[in-house]
């Protein structure tokens, strides 16, 4: 079955389907998304991704017409007719088509799109015992990334060196060093046993895997600290860590060439690893 996509209320190929040249999505980036895991054809974390993309539309003013029931509706029968078990669910909505012009005119129909695409989570086990390297660069990225806009040339730059440095991600600093976030990854550190991420702010998205990391953590009694630390701090963390949709937890044992803690995955990550297990294994029976 070849992958699917869903535009403008058909369902085909992804291979077959196409927006407009002037979709404000295309000509100003004047959109935003959403990616959503499927584990054995179950969507993880559904309802906070719909509450994330409902918000971020509301700050935009992009009328979204489609009720939850309905964008649901939509995804399941995506799921269901990619046949694929484990899987990436990619929304997006754009303002709409218009004659190109900065300014929005009053009425466009927002459009959506929603795409599946198989994804192998089992990659992820090899990444969780050896660890993963990560890079630092300056956040070049504009003032609002709490909003999930597909406005990513600065994040697609900074993980393009960082896979040409053979790292797995680029961590974005801020001008007074404090470390922010990946480039489509949270980040954490692990000191005396307690967990440090930054706060929520306009600096960092509020990611979906980071208040399930930081729940869990909770319920667990692991400490958890919601604060900027800095790129010294992070170098001489015990651990540090890094979760999203895609990689829902991987520890970080390499920050620009120096090794963190050990140099290899520590007691906090492997305790926090089962966790994230148990939580996926909870809403979607898998393993
Ligand atoms: N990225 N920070 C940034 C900048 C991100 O782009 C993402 C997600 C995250 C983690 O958010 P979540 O836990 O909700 O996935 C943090 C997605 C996966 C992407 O762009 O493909």
């Amino acid at each position: 079955m070849p992958q699917r996509a869903y535009v403008d209320g058909q369902y085909l190929p992804t291979a077959d389907a196409h927006v407009p040249v002037e979709d404000r999505g295309l000509q100003f980036a004047d959109s935003l998304y959403e990616v959503a895991a499927v584990f054995n054809g179950q969507l993880l974390d559904w309802p906070d991704h719909l509450a994330r993309l409902r918000r971020n539309c509301a700050v935009l003013f992009i009328p979204l017409p489609q009720s939850d029931a309905a964008l649901t509706l939509i995804a399941k029968r995506l799921i269901a007719q990619s046949r694929a078990a484990d899987a990436i669910l990619y929304i997006q909505v754009t303002r709409g088509t218009a004659r190109r012009d900065h300014v929005f005119a009053p009425g466009l129909r927002p459009r959506l799109i929603m795409t599946v695409r198989r994804f192998d989570f089992r990659q992820r086990a090899a990444q969780q015992k050896r660890g993963v390297s990560v890079i630092t660069v300056p956040d070049q990225r504009w003032g609002r990334v709490d909003i999930k806009s597909t406005g990513l040339l600065a994040n697609v730059m900074a993980k393009q060196d960082a896979r040409a440095q053979g790292s797995f991600e680029a961590w974005f600093t801020a001008p007074d060093g404090t470390v922010r976030e990946g480039g489509s990854t949270s980040a954490y550190i692990v000191k005396n046993g307690t967990l440090i991420t930054h706060p929520l702010s306009a600096h960092i998205l509020p990611g979906i895997a980071r208040q399930t990391l930081l729940r869990l953590a909770r319920e667990a009694q692991i400490p958890v600290e919601e604060r900027p630390f800095s790129l010294g701090e992070a170098l001489g963390a015990d651990e540090a860590l890094l979760t999203s949709t895609t990689a829902p937890i991987l520890p970080v044992t390499r920050i620009d060439g120096h090794d963190i803690g050990e140099g290899r995955p520590g007691p906090v990550a492997a305790r926090l690893i089962g966790l994230v297990a148990d939580e996926i294994a909870r809403q979607t029976g898998w393993r």
